[in-house]
């Protein structure tokens, strides 16, 4: 297993955690659609490419990352080209196969299915206006037979595409956007035949909430991705650091995962062996707590080009008061180890924003920066990113 930093873990380099995928297929079967949530970087995007990779035989699986598409039309047409794509089709056929099973036929029966002239459409062409992507949508969960199969469509990055939709068309658009998104799985007939997993860099709640669309999504089941537990974060961090062939006693990888990471998401021991194996190459040594300490402080000294996604995403979403408001909550929060809610809401009464403080607070949660570790009290989840937010920003 190598380091992959940045980019969706896949393949070899992706670890496997076998509760969450039983977990989600379980809701699945259930019939459920999921919310996929969980802060920024905890590895949603994997966890789905994952699936997606190697399928089980009752559900085809189907990825789209939805994130640059900006109307309504156009989100339904990329459904449909990625359920036909002959990529995705036959990514699941080997898949399948492998396993030692058939699906002879079962392309044919999508392939058939005929929603008036649809196959005629050139979908990397110039929109066809006379089209209704989302009609055609229906039309095709109408007329398929899956042989009791499921497509699973795994929707990425979502909540942008609601986002998208509002700045370009409005809210009255986005909102219907939401009405056509909950019609389609509430419906009995296509709820047989296909279940959503919708997941995002941002949060579909902190999203809809500005909608006042709440009811819309309401009857997604919402699936937390939760952190490592030190069992599983010591077995990735000894794959990663096999592959480069360093050792590490098992009580000095606990100190870096206890005491320095403590927030066990998959992101953040990458960051860490990495600045491990670094040192390590220019003074190899016995690894010990000081050479931990050590790689820890390299890591906030470099982290930039890693963690400034994070910063990135604050000037979007918010207004510069908002901003403001934020670099004040977030400084407190490195200072003390956690601050009580009433003290961020006075900062909030202070800067006249008393109306949108909860949706800040939502929005930092769902951005990774912080969390409610009990009642009404909140701390930075990570010390990696406090140590970091407090020497750079
Ligand atoms: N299962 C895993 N195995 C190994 N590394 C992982 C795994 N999951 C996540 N990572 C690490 O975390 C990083 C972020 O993962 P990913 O992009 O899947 O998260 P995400 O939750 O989709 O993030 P975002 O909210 O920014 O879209 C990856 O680049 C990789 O370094
Ligand atoms: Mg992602």
């Amino acid at each position: 297993m190598k380091l992959s930093i940045g980019k969706t873990a896949t393949g070899e380099d992706f670890f496997l955690r076998n509760d969450v995928v039983a977990e989600i297929y379980e809701a699945l079967n259930e019939g459920n659609h999921l919310l996929l949530s969980a802060p920024r970087r905890v590895g949603k995007t994997s966890i789905i490419h994952y699936i997606k990779d190697n399928p089980t035989e009752d559900y085809y699986c189907v990825y789209v990352d939805t994130e640059d598409v900006t109307d309504s039309q156009t989100f339904f047409k990329v459904l449909l080209k990625a359920i036909f794509d002959i990529e995705n089709k036959s990514r699941y056929q080997k898949s399948i196969e492998k396993a030692g099973k058939t699906i002879k036929g079962f392309f044919d029966k999508i392939d058939n299915v005929d929603i008036g002239g649809f196959f005629s459409i050139d979908f990397s062409g110039k929109d066809n206006e006379s089209i209704d992507y989302y009609e055609k949508f229906k039309d095709f969960l109408e007329k398929v037979d899956l042989d009791n199969r499921k497509i699973l469509l795994m929707v990425d990055e979502f909540p942008v595409t609601i986002e998208h939709i509002k700045d370009e068309q409005g809210e009255q658009a986005a909102r219907n956007f939401l009405k056509q998104n909950r019609s389609i799985r509430q419906n009995d007939k296509y709820n047989q035949k296909i279940k959503f997993i919708y997941t995002g860099s941002i949060g579909l709640l902190s999203v809809v909430k500005k909608l006042n669309a709440t009811v819309d999504v309401n009857d997604i089941l919402p699936y937390k991705l939760k952190p490592l537990t030190l069992t599983e974060g010591l077995e990735l961090s000894q794959n990663l650091l096999q592959t480069y062939k360093i050792e590490i006693e098992e009580n000095v990888l606990k100190y870096l995962l206890k005491d320095k990471i403590e927030w066990l998401i998959p992101f953040h021991i990458q960051l860490s062996i990495k600045e491990i194996r670094d040192l390590f190459r220019i003074a190899p040594q016995k690894v010990n707590s000081e050479f931990i300490d050590k790689a820890f402080n390299e890591l906030i000294l470099n982290g930039d080009i890693y963690l400034d996604h994070y910063r990135g995403r604050l000037s979007k979403v918010f207004n510069r008061d908002e901003l403001t408001l934020v670099h004040g909550i977030l400084k407190k929060l490195t200072e003390q180890q956690t601050v009580n809610e009433a003290e961020l809401y006075d900062l909030a009464v202070k800067h006249h924003l008393e109306n949108s403080f909860k949706n800040i607070l939502l929005t930092l949660e769902y951005d990774g920066y912080i969390v409610e570790y009990s009642d009404k009290k909140w701390r930075f989840y990570s010390p990696i990113l406090k140590k970091w937010w407090s020497k750079n920003v």
